[in-house]
C-alpha cells in the first residue's frame, strides 16, 4: 500500500465530463506496482476554466493527460508540441520540463501497437470508419506506414476535408467513400478500423457491419472500450474474422505517456489488468 506524503508527485487528467474515466485506475495501477511517489487524478475543467488549470499545473503537476474537450484548445496554453500532436493537431499528454509545457498525442501511437500485436501493416488494404478526434490521430499515423487507406464518415465531407489534409500536410493519398458504400468496399480490404462512437454504451446493440458483410480472413479492429465486446466484434466473431478490442489501444496511449512523462518502461499487464478489472465491475 502506498502512502501519500510531502514528496508524492500530481499527475492527472483534466476533462469534462471526466467522471467515467478510466485512466486514474490505470496510472497509479503502474505506480503501486513499481512503488513509485505519484498520484494520479482526475478533474473536471470546464472549456472557461482551462487557461487557469493549466497555469496552476504548470506549477503543481508532472504532467497530465488531456481529454474531450480540450485536445485541441490546450495547443494555445503549451510552450511546444511534438511533430505528432502537430500533425494530427492535437494533443492527449503534457509533460511539465523544467517549467516548460510540452504537448504529444500518444493516441495514435497506442492504436497501431494494438493493431501490431495481431497483424502487420505494411502493404495491407485499411478500411477506418469515422473522421472524428480518435480517427485523426489513428489516420495521421498510419499514413506515416506503407498502407492503402480508405476513410468513410457519416459526415462525408469530414472524410474529405481529413483526407485532404493528410495529402497536404504528408503528400499521402487517402480515398474517401460514403459510409453506404462500407459493406462493399470491405470485401476487399485486409484490415477494418472502426473509430466512430457506434456500438458505445448505452447504444450496445449498434454497428456499422453484421458477420454477413465481414470477410473471414479481414482484422477487426473497434477502439470502442465500453463494452470492451462491442456488437462489431461480436458480428466479426461470428464470421471468423481477427479481432482486436478498444483496450489495447488505451492501454498503449497510457503506457507511452508513462515513457514520456518518466523515461520507465511501464508495465502494461498491470495497466490492462487494472483496467479489465474495472471495466468488468462497473
Ligand atoms: N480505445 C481508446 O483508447 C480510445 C481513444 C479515443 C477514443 N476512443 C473511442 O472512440 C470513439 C470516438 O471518439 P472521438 O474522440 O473520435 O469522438 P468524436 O471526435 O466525437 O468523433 C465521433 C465519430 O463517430 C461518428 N459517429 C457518431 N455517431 C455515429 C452514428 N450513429 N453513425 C455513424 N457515425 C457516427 C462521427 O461521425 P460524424 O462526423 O458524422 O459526426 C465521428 O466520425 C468513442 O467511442 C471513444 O470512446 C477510444
Amino acid at each position: 500500500m502506498r502512502h501519500i506524503n510531502s514528496k508524492t508527485g500530481l499527475f492527472c487528467v483534466i476533462g469534462d465530463p471526466i467522471e467515467h474515466s478510466l485512466s486514474p485506475i490505470m496510472h497509479n495501477s503502474v505506480f503501486e506496482k513499481l512503488n513509485l511517489n505519484y498520484v494520479y487524478l482526475a478533474f473536471k475543467i470546464k472549456k472557461e476554466e482551462l487557461e487557469d488549470a493549466v497555469k496552476a499545473f504548470r506549477i503543481l503537476a508532472h504532467g497530465f493527460n488531456v481529454t474531450i474537450p480540450h485536445k485541441v484548445s490546450i495547443i494555445n496554453y503549451l510552450d511546444e508540441i511534438s511533430k505528432e500532436a502537430e500533425l494530427i493537431g492535437a494533443v492527449n499528454t503534457v509533460k511539465v520540463y523544467k517549467n516548460k509545457l510540452i504537448g504529444y498525442n500518444t493516441d495514435g501511437i497506442g492504436a497501431i501497437k494494438a493493431l501490431e500485436e495481431k497483424t502487420s501493416i505494411e502493404g495491407k488494404k485499411i478500411v477506418i470508419a469515422g473522421a472524428g478526434g480518435a480517427s485523426r490521430a489513428i489516420v495521421f499515423q498510419l499514413a506515416l506506414r506503407d498502407c492503402e487507406i480508405t476513410l468513410v464518415n457519416r459526415t462525408y465531407k469530414k472524410a474529405v476535408y481529413l483526407a485532404k489534409e493528410v495529402d497536404e500536410k504528408l503528400n499521402k493519398k487517402i480515398k474517401t467513400e460514403e459510409l453506404s458504400k462500407l459493406k462493399e468496399i470491405i470485401k476487399n480490404a485486409d484490415i477494418f478500423i472502426n473509430t466512430t462512437s457506434v456500438g458505445m454504451y448505452p447504444n450496445t446493440n449498434e454497428t456499422l457491419l453484421l458477420a454477413e458483410d465481414i470477410p473471414e480472413k479481414i482484422v477487426v479492429m473497434d477502439i470502442v472500450y465500453n463494452p470492451l465486446k462491442t456488437r462489431l466484434l461480436k458480428e466479426a466473431e461470428k464470421a471468423g474474422a481477427k479481432t482486436i478490442d478498444g483496450l489495447g489501444m488505451f492501454v498503449y496511449q497510457g503506457a507511452e505517456a508513462l515513457r514520456i512523462w518518466l523515461g520507465i518502461e511501464p508495465p502494461v499487464d498491470v495497466m490492462r489488468n487494472a483496467v479489465l478489472k474495472a471495466l468488468v465491475g462497473s
